[in-house]
């Protein structure tokens, strides 16, 4: 069973995306589930323009990074993705690459079925990260993913707060119901 993570801040260097993200998969690591990580601030990520192209070919015609994440998607198990929140939602960055995922509910719903979790971090206590977990979740229930919370903290899946690099680890609440996302994940994947 494979957990991919994705960081969509699109801001290069270690920020706290990628902190909690790696801290949700190292909880299904732990619990001998097979993770991978990804970055997507590394990674040219073009906008869907609706050409239509993936209405009649199996793949987009954009010549850039999305196709491997794309691959990595439809091997995993459970996808979980971190966002910054950028003004009360996701950044541009990371909505292109989840419109970019049309093409695999296009040809087959490639998604369906998977487990989804979604992370959010925002630099103030009440910024928006709601509404902005809202926007992940709700693209994967129009993917079909089946989407699980973090348990007893009972949010909406991890909710961080931190503005400069690193500060998310100050946020013992908010890493709680990181983990107990990665927690409720290996639960689910675990099932008989
Ligand atoms: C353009 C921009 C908009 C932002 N808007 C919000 C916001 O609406 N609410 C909030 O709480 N934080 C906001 N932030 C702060 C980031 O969410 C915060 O610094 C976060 O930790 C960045 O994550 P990263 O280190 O993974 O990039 C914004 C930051 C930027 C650059």
């Amino acid at each position: 069973m494979k957990v991919l993570g994705i960081d969509g801040s699109p801001r290069e260097g270690k920020g706290n995306t990628e902190i909690v993200v790696r801290k949700a998969l190292d909880v299904c690591k732990g619990n001998g589930l097979e993770t991978e990580f990804v970055a997507i601030s590394d990674l040219k990520v073009e906008y869907c323009d609706h050409c239509n192209d993936c209405l009649t070919e199996p793949k987009c015609s954009k010549d850039d990074d999305v196709e491997s994440i794309l691959e990595r998607m439809e091997e995993a198990d459970a996808i979980i993705i971190g966002s910054p929140t950028y003004f009360g939602s996701v950044p541009g960055k990371l909505k292109s690459l989840l419109d970019r995922t049309v093409v695999l509910r296009r040809h087959g719903l490639k998604l369906s079925g998977k487990i989804g979790g979604a992370i959010v971090v925002g630099g103030s206590r009440n910024g928006g990260q709601e509404f902005t977990i809202m926007t992940i979740r709700n693209w994967m229930l129009m993917q079909e993913m089946l989407v699980v919370g973090d348990k007893e903290t009972a949010h909406f899946g991890g909710i961080c707060v931190g503005r400069k690099r690193g500060e998310v680890l100050g946020d013992k609440e908010g890493i709680k119901t990181v983990e107990n996302l990665g927690k409720k994940m290996v639960e689910v994947l675990k099932r008989d």
